[in-house]
């Protein structure tokens, strides 16, 4: 399904088109194929179109609100099968540790929760990514078991936090 623009305060979340994959192939990653070029990026972002298509995948670009600068991309990526979906993210490099993924993710929880209707919201990580484990638990996310050699986090909605920025 197309991507809905979501509007935080500090991130847009917009649908992706083609003539942003230059600013995106260095975080152009697919269903374990990572582009190497803007013709690769341009491919996968192809496939993510076909699979959102079919109802299976929701893809943002990460935008810094008040202008269009492409930061990041997010999404659900894995279908929505019993009530589920599973978050996918990256941050630029130059723009990680401002606090923007987790501004992005908490407006997608919400959207998942909301509009899409989703009872649980995964996401899965290896074990060595801090910055990806901190994330999660910063949002709210609990750990639960898994079998894949990745830790597996889970979201309800009685747990979601109020906030994108629970601490203030
Ligand atoms: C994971 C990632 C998306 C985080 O994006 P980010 O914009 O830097 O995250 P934020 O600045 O919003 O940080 C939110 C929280 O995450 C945690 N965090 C972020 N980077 C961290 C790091 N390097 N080490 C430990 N915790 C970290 C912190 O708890 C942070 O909250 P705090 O700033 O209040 O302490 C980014 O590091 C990234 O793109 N990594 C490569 C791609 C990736 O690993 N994706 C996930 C695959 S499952």
């Amino acid at each position: 399904m197309r991507a809905p623009t979501l509007w935080g305060r500090r991130v847009v979340l917009r649908a992706l088109r083609p003539d942003d994959v230059a600013d995106i192939v260095d975080i152009s990653v697919y269903d374990g194929v990572t582009a190497r070029n803007e013709a690769e990026a341009l491919d996968l972002l192809r496939r993510i179109e076909a699979d959102a298509a079919r109802g299976e995948t929701v893809h943002w670009g990460i935008c810094l609100a008040g202008g269009d600068t492409l930061v990041g991309t997010i999404g659900f990526y894995r279908g929505f099968r019993d009530g589920t979906g599973e978050v996918g993210y990256v941050m630029r490099a130059p723009y990680r540790r401002r606090g923007l993924m987790r501004e992005a993710l908490a407006l997608v929880v919400a959207h998942g929760f909301g509009p899409l209707g989703l009872a649980t919201i995964e996401a899965r990580t290896a074990a060595d990514n801090a910055a990806s484990i901190g994330l999660l638990g910063r949002l709210g996310f609990a750990p639960r078991p898994s079998d894949d050699g990745l830790l597996r986090f889970a979201l309800r909605p009685a747990l979601t936090p109020l906030s994108a920025n629970p601490r203030g």
